[in-house]
């Protein structure tokens, strides 16, 4: 009666678990098959030789069936998992996220590539700058008020007392540029190949100033550029900048104006003005009564070439600094400059550019 109903009870075990509550319950430290085994040493010889072979059979035969059925449930378990764990290749792949262009680099792009058809090249220079790079070098008196107006980021002095700062513009790039030529005797400039003026770059990079509003953020972009050449003069840059403008802007009809401005490093200076609309909510380039306000440039200071080795009687050149980000703004209608740099996927999605 046991070894049948341990055969049922084997058969009808369905999962691994079930089957060795089975085998626990006959042969387990207490298991009934454990019991009857340890009743043979209470037994006389005589009934120990008779009932020994049986329950030793009876064991062996209990022990074969349940490994008979865990061969079974094994097998069940693999068809089972493999069934699940099915891949189906005509399912559709999950949509995947692909980055984009941010804005600005594609601004940036499109401008580099507007200025390389003009013959620019690109010129670099580092984001943390020294005092004379960006300001002594460029004609800014010491103390001058032109050096608060910049609100510059300045990191603690270093252990010559030599405070570095965040480049408040790209115009150091100007200088470097024009210093390559420069050796440590202030002797006549020795350029290395391909370094020597005429000069024609244009500097892109991040900038900084301690500022933020709609149109401002405590980091942007700026492009400069620089000539460098003999008679050079301010029509040069007018048709230069209203070329980029109109190139920049695809349309001829965008018009641009000079207004008289200040800086320390040209002479004379002005700003550059776009025709726009502002009467709607937006702004509209190459229509309208309005000005705006889009760049800086002028007339390479003499004192800036001077300074930089350069003979102002030989040589002449005109340098223009631009904002990239606002320019990025105008041109894809971005209404707030924070946005560029806050990171928002929505917002890259719905401006940046695939790649
Ligand atoms: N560096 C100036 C600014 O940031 C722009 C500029 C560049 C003006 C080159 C003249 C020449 O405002």
């Amino acid at each position: 009666a046991l070894e049948a109903d341990l055969a049922a009870q084997i058969a009808a075990a369905s999962d691994l678990a079930a089957l060795d509550a089975v085998r626990v319950s006959a042969l387990g430290k207490t298991g009934q098959i454990s019991n009857l085994l340890k009743s043979l040493g209470s037994m006389s010889p005589d009934e120990r030789r008779e009932q020994g072979p049986k329950i030793n059979g009876l064991r062996d035969r209990a022990m074969t069936l349940i490994a008979e059925r865990k061969a079974v449930l094994d097998a069940a378990a693999l068809e089972a998992q493999l069934a699940a764990e099915r891949v189906d290749l005509t399912l559709p792949a999950p949509p995947r996220r692909k980055g984009s262009v941010h804005p600005t680099m594609q601004v940036m792009d499109e401008m580099v590539a507007i200025f390389a058809e003009m013959g620019f090249a690109v010129a670099e220079g580092p984001d943390i700058e020294d005092d004379f790079h960006n300001f002594t070098g460029l004609n800014f008196p010491p103390r001058h008020p032109a050096r608060e107006m910049h609100d510059t980021f300045f990191f603690a002095p270093g252990e010559d007392g030599e405070r570095k700062l965040l480049r408040t513009h790209t115009s150091p790039i100007q200088v470097r540029v024009m210093q390559q030529g420069q050796n440590q005797k202030n002797e006549a400039p020795q350029w290395a190949a391909g370094h020597e003026p005429p000069i024609r770059i244009i500097g892109p990079g991040r900038t900084y100033r301690c500022d933020s509003d709609r149109t401002h953020t405590p980091m942007f972009h700026q492009m400069e550029g620089l000539v460098i050449d003999r008679n050079i003069h301010m029509g040069h840059l007018k048709w230069t900048l209203d070329t980029f403008c109109k190139r920049f802007f695809e349309s001829d009809a965008v018009v641009t104006r000079f207004r008289p401005h200040h800086f320390p490093f040209t002479e004379p200076s002005a700003e550059m003005d776009v025709q726009c609309d502002r009467s709607g909510g937006s702004i509209k380039i190459g229509e309208g009564s309005d000005w705006l306000e889009i760049l800086g440039g002028g007339m390479v200071h003499p004192n800036i070439l001077r300074i930089c080795g350069l003979d102002p009687d030989e040589w002449q050149g005109f340098a223009f600094g631009m904002g990239v980000d606002r320019l990025g703004m105008l041109k894809y209608g971005m209404p707030d400059l924070r946005d560029v740099f806050g990171a928002d996927v929505r917002w890259l999605e719905h401006y940046g550019f695939s790649a």
